[in-house]
């Protein structure tokens, strides 16, 4: 277990598409996904995804409840047409700030860390973290949704 440095834009392993992990309990994997729990604590950040720390491959860490966990492959199956304004941030986009509009409901599907496969219904903020930590295995950033910068 480590803290990972994070990866600042630009950077091309942030805007380029990971790679789906094909064995989610290869200890690479697992290796991974404790390393970006202990990063994701340790900034205090809401999520991470691992091209965030260098590894191009589709895994996110989501960091609601002070309790860490991973989706492997996550897809988002559904999203509500409701939707609402947050203003983001991101740890690969330091001094970054954009309101961008996202649906308020999604149904997300994954893998889970025992290698499971799952599927579940998020709202509001947790609802935005999947969206905007599926988007870092897209390869998009919130610097895509718009130019008006907020300087700290
Ligand atoms: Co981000």
């Amino acid at each position: 277990m480590a803290i990972r440095q994070i990866i600042h834009a630009p950077n091309t392993i942030l805007s380029t598409p990971s790679e789906s992990v094909t064995n989610p309990l290869d200890a690479s994997v697992t290796r991974l996904i404790a390393d970006m729990k202990d990063t994701v604590i340790a900034l205090n950040g809401l999520g991470l995804a691992a091209p965030q720390v260098g590894a191009p491959f589709r895994v996110i860490v989501i960091n609601h409840n002070g309790k860490p966990f991973a989706v492997i492959n996550p897809i988002i199956k559904w999203s509500s047409e409701g939707t609402s304004i947050l203003e983001e941030g991101c740890l690969s986009v330091p001094n970054y700030f954009v309101k961008i509009a996202r649906p308020n409901k999604i149904i997300i599907s994954g893998i889970n860390e025992k290698g499971e496969a799952f599927e579940t219904k998020a709202k509001d903020l947790l609802a935005k973290i999947f969206q905007h930590e599926t988007d870092h295995t897209n390869g998009i950033l919130i610097s895509d949704y718009g130019e008006k910068r907020i300087l700290l």
